[in-house]
């Protein structure tokens, strides 16, 4: 890839990169909501991701190209920056860092040419847009000489999502693609948020199914979610969902109108299977952590309500077949993909034959992948 990139960079702007960065995508292993609950939660990353190669220009001019939108497009240097619409939206994870960066205490760039490359399918519920964040970070922060602590650039890139995009999503995907590290999980306590790893048994294996679906209104349901969570807190008169046990929650069951009741317990219960996992991998049980991850796809089924009828159909499937220890929704939720813990003997064709049914049943196929572990976020 890193040969490629700086390849399509002259090609591009006639000259060599001055800094490279990547940063991974991230499968979501157990904790369905529960970032931005003040929960804890449990991430992959993904030995796929996104490189971003930067050179400085004195011009005044700031100058993106991505490898699928082809066109140079031309910005001129102002901070903040502006949000872009339509096919230059991809454009607002890159300005919302150079948005965000003074919010840290920390300059943001000026004039440069900047190119994106990715071996990480986007829309498929990988966070292509947290490695875009997180590779971007890197990248302007090398290219001015400036350094800053991890768990920074992960908040500020959090921030861009946040702020610039307009997404109130948790530190889930960059915090699991700034602290990812190759055979390990990212384990984040979202209050502090503070971030560990914890050893992946080698012999664990995913597998995702990438549906291509996407509700029409997923951005609306995923702010609808996030409100409803705030809203069953605020009845339960505590600042987040992670304050609040199982059993407490049940016997406070009156405060709370059933769709409220219903997010809570998801939030609750499901903050409880994450310590469970990180119980069952570090005993190296990934059978107890398999039916802790079907566990939490019929909980965002059943109680959360952001599976769909494709998801469910891939979960069923995989969950009756032999060699797989669980299968789950893999982020927000609302179409997307399904990921599958499976021992090292699920086969190739196992994948296809679950495909081929999914085909049968909704008429188009859904991506397979298989992933491994990768690292974080990095120069290169
Ligand atoms: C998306 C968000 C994350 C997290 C998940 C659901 O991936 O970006 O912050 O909330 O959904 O767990």
């Amino acid at each position: 890839m890193k040969a490629e990139l700086i390849a399509k960079f002259a090609a591009r702007f006639g000259r060599a990169p001055a800094v490279i960065a990547r940063a991974p995508g991230r499968l979501e292993f157990i904790g369905n909501h529960t970032d931005y609950n003040g929960g804890t939660v449990l991430g992959v990353p993904i030995d796929r991701g996104i490189w971003v190669a930067v050179a400085a220009r004195d011009d005044g001019r700031r100058r993106f190209c991505s490898e699928a939108g082809g066109a140079i497009k031309t910005l001129p240097v102002e901070n903040p920056p502006a949000k872009q619409r339509g096919a230059g939206s991809w454009l607002n994870y890159p300005l919302g860092v150079i948005a965000a960066l003074p919010e840290f205490g920390l300059r943001p760039p000026a004039g440069f040419d900047f190119l994106a490359l990715s071996d990480l399918p986007s829309g498929a519920g990988l966070s292509s847009s947290a490695a875009l964040e997180l590779a971007s970070a890197l990248a302007f922060l090398a290219l001015g000489g400036q350094d800053a602590p991890r768990a920074t650039v992960v908040q500020l890139c959090r921030r861009a999502e946040n702020h610039f995009v307009g997404v109130p999503c948790g530190i889930l995907d960059q915090g699991v693609s700034g602290f990812g590290q190759k055979d390990h999980l990212v384990h984040i306590d979202c209050r502090g948020p503070s971030f560990a790893t914890v050893p992946l048994p080698a012999a664990a294996r995913f597998w995702v199914f990438n549906t291509h679906t996407k509700h029409a209104l997923v951005d609306g349901l995923y702010a609808a979610r996030h409100r409803e969570c705030m809203a069953a807190a605020q009845l339960l008169g505590v600042a987040l969902l992670a304050d609040v046990s199982p059993a407490a929650l049940e016997a406070a069951r009156a405060k709370l109108p059933p769709v409220e009741f219903r997010r809570a317990r998801h939030i609750v219960e499901e903050i409880a299977r994450v310590d469970a996992t990180v119980t069952a991998l570090r005993a190296g049980d990934l059978a107890a952590a398999g039916r802790l991850l079907t566990a939490s796809h019929r909980s965002s089924q059943l109680l959360f309500e952001n599976s769909t009828p494709e998801l469910d159909f891939l979960v069923d499937q995989l969950t009756a077949a032999p060699h797989v220890h669980g299968a789950r929704l893999t982020g927000g939720g609302f179409g997307g993909a399904v990921m599958a813990l499976t021992t090292p003997e699920f086969s190739e064709a196992q994948a296809t034959a679950v495909a081929t049914a999914y085909a049968e049943k909704f008429g188009a196929r859904p991506d397979v992948l298989r992933a491994s572990t990768g690292d974080g976020a990095a120069l290169q």
